[in-house]
């Protein structure tokens, strides 16, 4: 099934809980929330405590997609503000498959992160131990980037090894998906898409999120 999972990098921060609510009633499936820290990717953007505050108002599972140098200093501090799903990128540290584990053995969902010229090869070892596979289709770091269609034969290939190993594991994509793109990449084998300025900067959101689905459908 299509996830539609609304990234609040694009949000109105002034009104970061309007903003949150207007996309969980326009149906958003998840909510992408991106954590950067200014070394694994040239900027900052939020922490632990956004996350808390933004829990209380919202039942969105929260899906934390973690863009910092030595993620696994920040796993529990990101599930005890209520994160539900969190991602680490395989660049970003030594010790991947560990906290992969961590965040099972604290009962959350696990992803694993890859940035565009990253090869599916370097997860393959991992591929059983995730919950989610996060494809980036930028440079990680800014919302509105141009989608990098190079990715495309990537996300195949990530759906082929998903469905020969009959796992049931979401394969999501991440950075320049709108209505110009989202078709090819669900064409391709997505059932996630991440999506920022393609949701937040519409004044009708419930729309946005309508169109997208009729287009992919
Ligand atoms: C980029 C972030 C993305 C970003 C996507 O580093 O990981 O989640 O918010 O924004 P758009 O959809 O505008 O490319
Ligand atoms: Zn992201």
């Amino acid at each position: 099934m299509l996830k539609i999972a609304p990234s609040i990098l694009a949000a109105d921060f002034k009104r970061l809980g309007e903003e949150v609510k207007r996309v969980e009633e326009a149906g958003a499936d998840l909510l992408h929330i991106d954590v950067m820290d200014g070394h694994f990717v040239p900027n900052l953007s939020m922490g632990p405590m956004v996350v808390k505050s933004l829990r209380e108002i919202t039942d969105l599972p929260f899906s934390v997609h973690l863009m910092v140098e030595e993620p696994e200093r920040f796993i529990q501090p990101f599930i005890d503000a209520g994160t539900d799903i969190l991602s680490v990128h395989i660049e970003s540290s030594r010790s991947v498959y560990t906290t992969i584990q961590s965040i099972k053995n604290l009962g959350k969902q696990a992803g694993i992160a890859l940035n565009p010229l990253t090869p599916l090869c370097s997860i393959e070892y991992l591929l059983e131990e995730v919950d989610m596979i996060l494809l980036m289709s930028v440079d990680p770091g800014f919302g509105g980037q141009s989608f990098i269609s190079n990715v495309l034969p990537k996300i195949r290939k990530a759906r082929q090894m998903i469905d020969e190993r009959e796992l049931e594991i979401d394969l999501a994509v991440d950075g320049g998906v709108n209505e110009r793109t989202a078709l090819s990449v669900v064409n391709a084998g997505a059932n996630v898409l991440v999506m920022g300025s393609a949701v937040f900067h519409k004044r009708d959101v419930c729309h946005a999120l309508d169109s997208i689905r009729k287009l992919v459908s």
